[in-house]
């Protein structure tokens, strides 16, 4: 089930965006030793990322992975791991080994196919199972066309069943228009806890719409929403 819950105020948002996340990795750093969060990118967990970096967490049994990345320059305006850097990696000590950056100077099907066994190898490490990886926490946001992650409308990569990193070619709907690497859905719905941040009042028309959009894909989460940027 998706379950929207409204915040007066993007402040509102975060701060319990921020709590969240802090009490999930407590409680799961307890009990099993060690937590895996999946960030996502664009424009909205920006500040999201910056309280993260000045909270008290142990970052070295804490590892990071990103949902999805464009294929571009790691120095680029638009590449997830720069805003991701600019906002939490530069300003935490956490062992380089915990941060899995996708390789992003690859074919596309390659970065998949390379992030896709990382995956495995950190969240399956004995590899004797044929279940999916279960990240302990997801976080995604939601396009004003509705995709999610890089899953965007009519997108072949909405139906991938075996998968879990899928390549997506460039976006018509919205910027950049690069081809990137996405988680796919059987992995982002296997995730144990899953949350949506997003903004804007033009939301409001695709929760409301009839339309089905790839974020309504997602099996299980909250979305925490505010109409205020
Ligand atoms: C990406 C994202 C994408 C993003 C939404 C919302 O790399 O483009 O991960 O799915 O979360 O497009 O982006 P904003 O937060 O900028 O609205």
């Amino acid at each position: 089930m998706l379950n929207i819950i409204n915040f007066a105020t993007f402040q509102e948002l975060l701060r319990e965006a921020e709590q969240r996340i802090i009490d999930l990795a407590k409680k799961t750093i307890a009990e099993k030793g060690w937590f895996t969060l999946a960030l996502s990118g664009g424009s909205t967990p920006a500040p999201l990322y910056a309280r993260l970096a000045e909270a008290d967490l142990p970052w070295d049994k804490i590892h990071l992975f990103w949902g999805d990345e464009r294929l571009v320059p790691l120095d680029s305006e638009w590449s997830n791991y720069r805003m991701i850097d600019e906002n939490l990696l530069s300003k935490i000590t956490i062992p380089e080994e915990n941060i899995h950056i996708p390789l992003v100077d690859l074919p596309p099907e390659t970065a998949a196919e390379y992030y896709a066994k990382e995956i495995k190898q950190i969240l399956i490490p004995d590899l004797k199972t044929l279940d999916l990886p279960t990240f302990d926490c997801i976080l995604l946001g939601i396009g004003p066309d509705g995709h999610t992650a890089s899953l965007f409308p009519d997108s072949p990569a909405l139906a991938e069943k075996a998968k879990l990193v899928v390549a997506v070619p460039h976006p018509t709907t919205v910027k950049p228009a690069v081809p990137r690497i996405s988680f796919s859905f059987p992995l982002i719905n296997s995730g144990k806890r899953i949350m949506f941040l997003t903004t804007g009042k033009e939301k409001l028309k695709i929760f409301d719409s009839e339309v089905k959009y790839p974020f309504q894909m997602v099996e299980n989460a909250d979305i925490l929403f505010t109409i205020h940027k």
